[in-house]
């Protein structure tokens, strides 16, 4: 609940607040997003980022509810922190936790986390500035966790510094509740905001220097739902190979999104468009087309690669899962796309040990992995979540055959990548440069003497290079011919680049 009361003027929430903030983020790319969001509306207030939780004087704790690991990392993680406060007397950092565990665990989280401060939800991460404020004028276990009801969804994108890259929120929330999954607990009811103001929104971004934008939502397939059309847009009845029907004429759609983004003039220097996470169930035929070359139609910017979320190669288990969907049908319109986008680079999520999963199940895992071969795989033992349908069935997959299963798939995964990558060896490819590598070992046996640079590729694949720039890469677009492949990564000779 939002024990909120109107600020008195003193404690006005654009009263500039001094001190340090440091945020640690759990989970997924959404929460990373959120992360971002959270980072600029601090400074925005006063405070400056640090690297060191213990040099802070707010530290945010942003919590995934995904699997209980990650419930029990940021418990930990407020433990650690309150040994912090301990020592800090003078003064004390104030400490809060939000993200999908704040939006869970509400204010029942002050008593598995004694010195916490507060907790905020997926939904008041803009109310951010409001609670600090009072928090800082003495007020104990601030709570701001309701979802928000309106039937809309409009926000602006906030990237914290100048960025080449951005995550743009295009929709929240989730209405697949798969059997397993915590998700729509912690985001709430699938709203879009409209077509015309994320084309605004990346415009304005581009404007700043954004040249990649991933496109975020738990399912970004059924964008649009419930937005009627807008003007001079052509209504598109959705279809796709798995038999269903995906979002209907009259309202908007996220090949429709992806169309009006390329072809808008603001967007004229936008590079790649990406997007996460999707379900086969929504993945339709119109936005298999627009992976096609823009001379047959495709969209131009839309990056060759695709996220599409399978769990489970056995039908069994899909049905169990609540997906919706039979496995031939992923079959199928993995065949479409790399028809059309031969080059295209896959990745998905997959589960092992759901309850009942048989040996023979896995197998079908293992053989939907020889068949679709992807670049790369999210996989996960099944972790039993409170609340969720799957958590009333018996858990009956033992702990010590699910990391079995699991330490098996990502051996043959890495199999299948090593050989997938070695196909790239001597291909020259544009990479767009994230930051200087963890693992500068690459840089001791070159005959460059440099610092070792990591980007991805159109297809997200990343890759390593050397540079003997002194200045910072981050943010260039780079030409990489590929010498060396692991089952993880590309090695490289830098070609050329917008090198300045
Ligand atoms: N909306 C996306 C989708 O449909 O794939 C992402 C969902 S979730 C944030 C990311 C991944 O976590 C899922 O795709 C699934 O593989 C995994 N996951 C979700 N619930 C899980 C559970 N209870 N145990 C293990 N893994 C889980
Ligand atoms: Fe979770 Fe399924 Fe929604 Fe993805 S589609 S967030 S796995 S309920
Ligand atoms: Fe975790 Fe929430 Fe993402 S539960 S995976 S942070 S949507």
């Amino acid at each position: 609940m939002n024990d909120l009361v109107n600020l008195s003027e003193n404690q006005s929430s654009s009263e500039p607040v001094n001190g340090r903030f440091y945020i640690k983020t759990f989970g997924c790319q959404m929460n990373v997003a959120d992360s971002e969001r959270m980072a600029s509306l601090l400074a925005e207030q006063g405070l400056e980022p640090t690297e060191e939780a213990k040099d802070a004087d707010v530290v945010i704790i942003n919590g995934c509810t995904v699997r209980e690991k990650a419930v029990h990392k940021a418990l930990s993680t407020l433990g650690q922190l309150r040994e912090i406060k301990n020592r800090k007397k003078k003064s004390p950092p104030i400490i809060g936790i939000g993200g999908c565990v704040g939006q869970l665990d509400k204010a029942t989280l002050f008593k598995k986390a004694p010195g916490l401060d507060f907790v905020f939800g997926t939904d008041t991460i803009d109310n951010l500035p409001e609670i600090i404020h009072r928090v800082k004028n003495g007020e104990k276990h601030v709570v701001y966790a309701d979802f928000d009801t309106s039937m809309d969804y409009s926000t602006e994108t906030k990237v914290f510094g100048h960025k080449a890259q951005a995550f743009v929120n295009i929709m929240k929330g989730c209405d697949k509740y798969c059997t397993y999954c915590i998700v729509p607990y912690t985001r709430g009811k699938e709203k879009s905001r409209t077509i015309d103001e994320v084309v605004d929104d990346i415009a304005r971004l581009v404007a700043t220097g954004v040249r990649e934008v991933t496109l975020l939502g738990q399912n970004v397939n059924s964008f649009g739902k419930g937005n009627s059309n807008q003007k001079n847009r052509q209504p598109m009845e959705l279809h796709n190979v798995i038999g269903k029907v995906g979002p209907r004429a009259g309202e908007e759609n996220f090949p429709q999104l992806l169309r009006a983004i390329d072809s808008d003039p603001r967007c004229e220097a936008l590079r790649r468009i990406r997007f996460t996470s999707s379900h086969p169930l929504d993945f339709s035929d119109e936005l298999i087309e627009c992976y096609a070359p823009a001379s047959q139609g495709g969209v131009s910017r839309l990056s060759p690669y695709l996220h599409l979320p399978v769990q489970s190669g056995s039908n069994q288990v899909l049905q169990k899962m609540g997906r919706h969907h039979k496995i031939e049908g992923y079959f199928a319109q993995m065949d479409r796309l790399r028809e059309i986008c031969p080059d295209v680079g896959l990745s998905t999520d997959l589960i092992v040990g759901f309850p009942t999963e048989t040996e023979e199940d896995f197998q079908e895992t293992l053989r939907l992995l020889d068949r679709v071969q992807f670049d790369n795989i999210y996989a996960f033992a099944y972790s039993p979540r409170p609340g969720t349908r799957a958590a009333k069935l018996p858990d009956d997959v033992s702990a010590k055959v699910k990391n079995e299963r699991l330490n098996h798939l990502l051996k043959y995964q890495l199999e299948i990548a090593e050989k997938l990558y070695k196909t790239r060896v001597g291909k020259v490819m544009e990479i767009l440069v994230e930051g200087e590598a963890k693992n500068q070992k690459m840089a001791s046996t070159s005959s460059i003497v440099g610092r070792v640079w990591t980007g991805k590729t159109p297809c997200h694949r990343v890759v390593n290079f050397i540079s003997d720039s002194p200045r910072s890469l981050v943010g260039q677009f780079v030409q990489v011919k590929i010498t060396e492949a692991t089952g993880l990564s590309l090695q490289g000779e830098l070609i050329t680049g917008d090198l300045q």
